[in-house]
């Protein structure tokens, strides 16, 4: 069976790595991919969101199955449009993922939150603005208590949340999302939400529509400075398992959000099949969502993965067969530490082409690195080409030594202006008791 998965960070090389390691997989390509991804996998030149190419693509290269990595292809319907295809060719090629609707989970907060409304899904209080009536804002800004959580409706490359104490502020800052359309069509309409107090965390499962496993718990480091201080980014590393997440937790987890969020979507005639990432705020150990996205995290994946006794490949191909609760998947005890390596300057502009010396390698069981933003050149050189450049795993059996571990390989790894943050992990350390 010859696989396209799309995308290029190091998620997808991770993915990529794991579904490699099925000596039945044929060919995987990954478009556009990167200077890890050529080591386990063809990469190939085509724009994830170009859906007439990926086609055209999978039927030159025999590819049955297509595995959309990130948002975008999944917002923009590669799922509907492959099956439109399916229905029009004869022909049967698998994407895997939910389709545009359900992926409105993640493309619209408005929709997000209309939906966690009528399934009754603990998350924070809202109200939906747009053009007809951001007159009346400032009576609700009056009525909540700040700080004031503000979001574009759509997708704006994970800048589209504003936190802000300071009514005129937030006041003003509706008025050019709305009016002067500070996110493009993304901010059209905006959200504005109470303020959830506590600590962030994320939970992943993997779904047929009825049936899923959970993948494990996450938590991610967004910010770019050591103490959560700086811009936001894609994020800096990620912890799995979250120590507080105990059973109880995620129990409440599946039977308060997992469950009415699948059956909700089954009830409205769209099941959502492929992953599913629940972005939490555990306050007082009750979970409440602040964000679905519906495909796995980046850099979570890389700690959730390495960590997941599972034959990767009979995994995904469970969900279209809707036998996810077929699959046996058992969870490695240790504790995984994820730490980005990124560019200088990033999350701003950064330089590229810049060569890369790895003096650690993958060994497949307790260190792993995942290419993210590089190249491969001549010689097999890496030069970077992204703002985050390398993630590094390692697993241990506690937190502290994971954690240890995850800093001392990421120093092996240089670069002129590597930068990785020194504290992932630390915040949890209270929570353990080793
Ligand atoms: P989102 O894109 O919705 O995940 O929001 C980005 C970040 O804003 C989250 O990771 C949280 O740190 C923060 N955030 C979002 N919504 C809330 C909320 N209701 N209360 C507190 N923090 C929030
Ligand atoms: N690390 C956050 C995300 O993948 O959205």
């Amino acid at each position: 069976m010859n696989l396209l998965i799309l995308g290029s960070g190091a998620r997808e090389h991770a993915f990529c790595y794991f579904i490699a390691k099925n000596p039945s997989v044929g060919q995987i390509y990954v478009a556009p991919g990167n200077g890890g991804t050529s080591s386990c996998a063809v990469n190939v030149n085509i724009n994830p969101l170009d859906f007439e190419s990926v086609w055209n693509f999978c039927i030159a290269n025999d590819v049955s199955t297509i595995l959309p990595c990130n948002e975008d292809p999944l917002v923009n319907g590669i799922v509907d449009f492959i099956q439109h295809k399916n229905m029009t060719t004869g022909i049967d090629i698998r994407a895997i993922g939910p389709n545009a609707y359900a992926s409105q989970l993640e493309g619209s907060k408005d929709f997000a939150k209309n939906f966690m409304d009528r399934n009754n899904i603990p998350t924070a209080k809202y109200k939906t603005f747009d053009e007809n009536n951001v007159h009346s804002v400032e009576s609700y800004l009056d009525e909540i208590t700040p700080p004031y959580v503000l979001k574009a409706d759509g997708l704006a490359a994970g800048k589209g949340v504003v936190i802000t104490s300071d009514k005129q502020e937030a006041l003003q800052l509706v008025n050019e999302m709305i009016l002067n359309k500070m996110f493009g069509e993304a901010s059209k309409k905006v959200v504005i939400e109470n303020f959830l107090q506590g600590i962030e965390i994320s939970v992943f499962a993997i779904t047929d529509g009825v049936n899923y496993k959970i993948l494990g718990s996450a938590k991610d480091y967004k910010q770019i400075f050591e103490g959560d201080k700086g811009p936001n980014t894609g994020g800096m590393g990620a912890i799995s398992p979250v120590p507080f997440a105990d059973s109880d937790f995620i129990q409440k987890v599946e039977d308060r959000i997992l469950k009415p969020t699948l059956l909700g979507l089954e009830n409205e005639n769209n099941p959502f099949q492929g992953f599913l990432f629940l972005g939490l705020m555990n306050c007082n150990n009750e979970p409440y969502v602040i964000e679905y996205n519906v495909r796995m995290g980046d850099p979570e994946t890389e700690a959730i993965f390495p960590r997941l006794k599972v034959d990767l490949l009979n995994l995904l191909q469970a969900i279209p067969e809707k036998k996810i609760d077929h699959v046996e998947l058992f969870y490695d005890q240790r504790v995984a530490a994820t730490v980005y390596l990124v560019s200088e300057g990033y999350p701003g502009e950064y330089p590229k082409g810049i060569p890369v010396s790895i003096n650690t390698e993958s060994n497949g069981d307790d260190i792993f690195l995942f290419h993210g933003g590089t190249k491969q050149i001549e010689n097999n050189q890496i030069v970077t080409n992204g703002g985050r450049v390398l993630a590094v795993t390692c697993l241990a059996n506690n937190l502290n030594e994971a954690i240890e571990k995850s800093q001392k390989t990421a120093s092996l790894i240089a670069f002129q202006g590597v930068y990785f943050r020194k504290d992932i992990g630390n915040d949890l350390l209270t929570y353990t008791h080793n």
